[in-house]
């Protein structure tokens, strides 16, 4: 919400970015961690969690079903007490403005047969929900939307000896939310529930059900299908092991600092221990095609997940052409990507990523007006957008529209264009990289708040 006197984030060109930045812990995982964790039997530990705006939806619903957590810094425990453990919550559940805690939480509690009501901030309300109410009520769960299909969703008590079908469903578009909700509410399936999607969404659920006991298998089916296939089949009993886990940095925090020093003359900085899921590094591939100096140093496993070093350099950039898988592996990127391509030379075009005007703003309406109010010629398509590079103008105030990948996005912009940039809404990053500021202040870029602000 854009309030008088609200804080607002202004970015001014001319500083070289140097230095090395930790990062926080991935936002998909920390979710995944903390939910799974309530529904193991036992105490679970997780280390670098990502304490951020969506993150506390999590917990707040955590919370509100029973279940007992604390947070010392960034370490979670979790006190999980099984599936069963949790209670139905006396309120709606309030997802705020996460809709990976409104769907993931959706499939646990689909599993455990408990009633609820699911709803958050009038930008969740908006997102679509049809997705898996739609296969969840082909399993047997009690579960109604909106009209239009949006949240608040109802769920209604399911008796729990009866055990929900199991599932063959094709997933008209690759998502990992979707995806994690069917396999959460298939643990209470009668036999192994089978999942197809037409792009490689991100596997940190099926790593993390395998770590605790649960079998998953996701693989690749061959041309000519090309689908991707997860496969759960519930334990009996059905017992998760807790967790003992350290969560790998975010690369989709990382993506705001590899573009700002892209971008900027001069610049060198390194990631330290970030995530290198190969269902998450569209972007990296994306921006080597486009010319990048990208260096991976330290390559290594931590607890199921790949990490390494990122080292990134100042580099003349060309455009280049993103579709398909390319696009589900960097879908959370396009904000930060769309910057780098103003940067290139000749232009940048992104097709069959129409997933985009369904995240937490419609990013190609977004991206474009914000780009065009910066002087960079951006032209949308309903299921992309082309951008003509030749650098950024900027000298403009410019609106997020309450998404915190664009609030960071255009002020990056800001670094290496002509003129300075204001972000309205500057608070907005805090939904998932509290840190952004300082992290961009302690490697050089002259980057300010303006306005009441707790950043
Ligand atoms: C996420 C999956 C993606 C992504 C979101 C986090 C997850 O959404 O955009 O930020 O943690 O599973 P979709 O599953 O809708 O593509």
């Amino acid at each position: 919400m854009k309030t008088a006197g609200a804080p607002q984030l202004v970015t001014k060109p001319g500083k070289e970015l140097h230095g090395s930045a930790t990062l926080p812990g991935d936002k998909s995982i920390s979710h995944r961690a903390a939910l799974f964790a309530a529904l193991a039997e036992g105490e679970s530990i997780v280390e670098n969690f990502l304490v951020s705006g969506v993150t506390h939806a999590m917990l707040g619903a955590l919370s509100a079903l029973g279940v007992q957590w604390k947070l010392e810094g960034t370490t979670l425990t979790v006190d999980g007490q099984g599936l069963h453990g949790l209670s139905a919550p006396s309120q709606p559940l309030d997802c705020s403005n996460s809709a990976t805690t409104l769907r993931i939480l959706v499939g646990a509690l689909a599993a455990a047969g408990i009633p609820a009501i699911l709803t958050g901030s009038p930008g969740l309300r908006r997102r679509p929900m049809k997705r898996i109410v739609s296969p969840l009520r082909e399993m047997g769960v009690p579960i109604v939307a909106a009209e239009g299909g949006t949240a608040p969703l109802i769920l209604e008590s399911r008796p729990i000896d009866r055990p929900l079908q199991p599932l063959v469903f094709y997933l008209p578009v690759a998502s990992a939310q979707v995806k994690t909700c069917l396999l959460l509410a298939a643990l209470a399936a009668g036999g192994p529930t089978t999942l197809y999607e037409p792009g490689p969404s991100r596997d940190h659920t099926e790593r993390m059900l395998n770590a605790m006991g649960v079998p998953v298998i996701h693989r690749p089916q061959p041309a000519p299908n090309r689908t991707y296939e997860t496969i759960l089949t519930p334990p009996s009993p059905l017992s998760l092991t807790p967790l003992n886990l350290t969560i790998p940095g975010d690369i989709s925090a990382a993506a705001f600092l590899i573009v700002a020093a892209l971008t900027t003359p001069g610049s060198e900085i390194t990631m330290l221990g970030m995530g290198l899921n190969p269902t998450r590094t569209g972007l990296l591939d994306a921006l080597i095609q486009m010319g990048a100096d990208l260096q991976i140093k330290d390559q290594r496993q931590l607890h199921g997940e790949p990490v390494g070093d990122l080292t990134v350099r100042y580099s003349r950039l060309h455009g280049t052409q993103v579709s398909g898988a390319l696009v589900v592996r960097m879908i959370d990127e396009f904000p930060a990507f769309a910057i780098a391509a103003a940067h290139a030379q000749g232009q940048t075009v992104i097709r069959e990523a129409e997933e985009l005007r369904h995240k937490e703003s419609d990013r190609i309406a977004v991206l474009c007006t914000g780009l065009r109010a910066l002087g960079v010629e951006a032209h949308e398509l309903q299921d992309g957008f082309i951008i003509s590079g030749n650098g950024i103008p900027g000298g403009a105030v410019v609106d997020p529209h309450s998404d915190h990948r664009l609030a960071m996005a255009l002020s990056v912009a800001g670094l290496a264009a002509e003129k300075p940039v204001t972000v309205l809404e500057a608070d907005i990053v805090t939904e998932s990289f509290p840190e952004f500021i300082p992290t961009l202040c302690s490697l050089g870029a002259n980057v300010a708040v303006k306005g009441n602000s707790e950043l």
